[in-house]
């Protein structure tokens, strides 16, 4: 592939869990991963071990929380190639509580608790993928995933026969239904663009984040690249599971 045509693709925190694994999973189709992280070192460290692997790989220095890394991230991406092609929006917080052993419920769950998680998982996630917009508009197929969680589906929140109707964590389902939201319209917005916009639930993941997970690193992998790399027919403002649609 000619240097000129090589996909560009932005992953935010890609040091580690889930995000590490789609630049991996990315860079193997020989898609340059850029991967956002808000540790340097961290960041570095992780970019090392795919070009270790013969992966086109790089740090990039992004801070969801911090306004002025979409700025100086958004202006070198644009300096080096002009475009970005793919957004995938993976950074993300948990920071309910416990109490006995289970998510402390939705009239306990402080307002500190639903603000921090929501400045991450939602507002900021927001703020960087419109400071990227622009540029993914000078792909010629831009794809922007937003990573959401089967969690954030009011839908099976409120069927008591689907299997999360009895693990409700506030702050961060609901920050994750609202990032849903803005999946949709943002999807509506740039409909008549080559650029697709879907939300991802990757599954229950083994990472940090989610010590319950059910399925290896690879697999959960797997709705974020598909949704990346998603053809030219492909769809927009679908909220999908490997390939399969889940309710709203
Ligand atoms: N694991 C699951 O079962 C599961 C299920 C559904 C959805 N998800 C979603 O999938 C995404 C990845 O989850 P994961 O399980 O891989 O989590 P993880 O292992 O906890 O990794 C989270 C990543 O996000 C980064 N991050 C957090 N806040 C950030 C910020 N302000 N700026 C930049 N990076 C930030 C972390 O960076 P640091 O290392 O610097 O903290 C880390 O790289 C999340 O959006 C999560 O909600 C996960």
């Amino acid at each position: 592939m000619s240097e000129q045509n090589q996909k560009i693709a932005l992953i935010t925190g890609a040091n580690r869990g889930i995000g590490f694994e789609t630049a991996r999973q990315l860079g193997q189709l020989g898609i340059k991963v850029l991967l956002g992280a808000r540790s340097a070192e961290k960041g570095t460290e992780a970019a090392d071990k795919l070009k270790a692997e013969g992966l086109d790989a790089e740090f990039i220095l992004l801070d969801v929380d911090d306004e002025k890394t979409h700025e100086s991230a958004e202006k070198s991406i644009e300096a080096k190639f002009g475009k970005l092609d793919i957004l995938v929006n993976n950074a993300g917080i948990y920071i309910d509580e416990n109490e006995n052993g289970a998510p402390v419920g939705a009239s306990q769950t402080s307002s500190e608790i639903f603000r921090k998680t929501f400045d991450t998982n939602f507002f900021n996630t927001i703020a960087l993928t419109q400071k990227f917009v622009p540029l993914i508009k000078k792909s010629d197929a831009g794809r922007i995933v937003f990573l959401s969680s089967g969690l954030g589906s009011l839908n099976l929140h409120s069927d008591p026969n689907s299997p999360i109707y009895n693990w409700k964590v506030p702050a961060y389902d609901i920050s994750k239904t609202a990032l849903n939201g803005y999946a949709v319209h943002l999807a509506y917005e740039l409909k008549d663009t080559p650029i697709k916009v879907n939300a991802a639930h990757p599954g229950s993941v083994v990472t940090d984040m989610n010590a319950r997970g059910e399925i290896p690193l690879e697999e959960g992998a797997k709705t974020s690249v598909s949704l990346a790399t998603l053809p030219d027919d492909g769809y927009t403002g679908k909220f999908i599971h490997l390939g399969a649609e889940l309710p709203w």
